[in-house]
């Protein structure tokens, strides 16, 4: 059972890391949503029976999911109505708070059933980073690549290379792109006279998201945060290319998958593991094993056969995430940015 104080907490710590990354309309939310637990109405009561520890089964991610799932639903309904325009100026405090509320206590049903599942996600903005990597893998091997990516969630960054990128006052990819990202950026520009082609892709997770189904690409849409709009559209964007591409993301867990990768060799092109935020929710014996791994196939890598680990994720959790490349042979780490943990910006070293 969810204590309502513990509950009314998370829900506020939630809300500041939500206007810290640019969405006050969800801090917003969240906010209205903590005075009405600390009040014992009616999402105290939606949230009592929840059974996790509510910060870290992200709990307020849960709910904000659940109403924006709705909205996206029923765009002509009071909450669809409402979340179009998150992007303006919102009702104030009483307005919004009685839509809210009067939605949970109506669909109580939706709102218990969306609850049950964590988060999922899959940022395509972290692609603005990535693909200044395999840009750099390219240009230093002159090689094609087969990319491998753990925790690939939907895979939707395993098309990275059929987007359109502005670094500055450079551009790289296909200009007809349905995903175009200009991330904030600082620093000179990654390698774009790289011939990069990807010859093979493919990924695992845990818990992947097959986005053929229609539910699924809707569970995805409902965690962005609904005043980032242009997020919205980048993953409709990408999840029209995965299709295209059939790129597959398969149930097992990193170690094992990065394992198989690994294995034989592969002639003329550049086996690339490679992950965004993903590392910290492994065990830690687990992180040691993939690397290890890693590192053992690096030993063996050749010119004509070289291994990549390409990962954007925090050193520290508290630490914007950098992108960090090691390439076999040789292998030592290149510290190659610093970004935003959506790709919103990015420092290019
Ligand atoms: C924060 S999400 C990031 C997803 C995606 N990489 C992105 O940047 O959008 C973390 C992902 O790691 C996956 N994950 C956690 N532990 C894993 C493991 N042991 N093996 C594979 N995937 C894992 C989760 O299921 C989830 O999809």
């Amino acid at each position: 059972m969810t204590d309502s104080n513990a509950a009314a907490k998370a829900f506020q710590l939630q809300a500041g890391f939500c206007e810290n990354l640019g969405s006050p309309f969800t801090a917003h939310v969240l906010t209205v949503l903590a005075a009405d637990i600390e009040a014992r109405g009616v999402v105290a009561n939606l949230v009592a029976g929840f059974e996790e520890e509510p910060v870290a089964a992200a709990l307020a991610l849960r709910v904000a999911g659940a109403l924006h799932r709705k909205a996206l639903d029923e765009p002509n309904g009071p909450l669809g109505q409402l979340y179009a325009t998150a992007g303006g100026a919102g009702p104030d405090d009483a307005a919004l708070q009685a839509i809210l509320i009067k939605d949970i206590s109506e669909n109580r049903p939706h709102y218990d059933t969306y609850l049950e599942s964590p988060p999922q996600t899959n940022e395509v903005g972290r692609s603005g980073v990535m693909i200044g990597g395999y840009l750099s893998i390219a240009e230093q091997t002159g090689l094609p690549l087969h990319v491998f990516e753990v925790g690939a969630s939907a895979g939707l960054n395993l098309g990275c290379d059929r987007f359109y990128y502005r670094f500055g006052d450079k551009t790289w990819g296909k200009a007809d792109s349905p995903v175009s990202l200009a991330p904030d950026w600082h620093g000179g520009p990654p390698p774009v006279h790289a011939d990069l082609q990807i010859l093979e892709r493919g990924g695992c997770d845990i818990a992947p998201v097959d986005v053929g189904e229609h539910e699924n690409q809707r569970r995805l849409e409902s965690y962005i945060w609904p005043d980032q709009p242009e997020r919205l559209a980048r993953l409709r964007g990408a999840v029209s290319i995965a299709k295209e591409l059939g790129t597959q993301v398969i149930h097992e867990s990193a170690d094992v998958f990065v394992e198989r990768a690994l294995q034989g060799s592969a002639p003329l092109a550049v086996r690339t593991i490679a992950h965004t935020i993903m590392w910290q929710y492994m065990p830690e014996a687990m992180r040691g094993r993939i690397e290890s791994t890693i590192r053992r196939a690096g030993d063996e890598a050749t010119d004509a056969n070289p291994i990549a680990w390409l990962r954007l994720e925090p050193i520290d959790v508290k630490d914007p995430p950098s992108l960090r490349l090691n390439l076999w042979p040789g292998g030592e780490t290149q510290e190659l940015a610093i970004a935003h943990p959506h790709g919103a910006s990015v420092k290019w070293l």
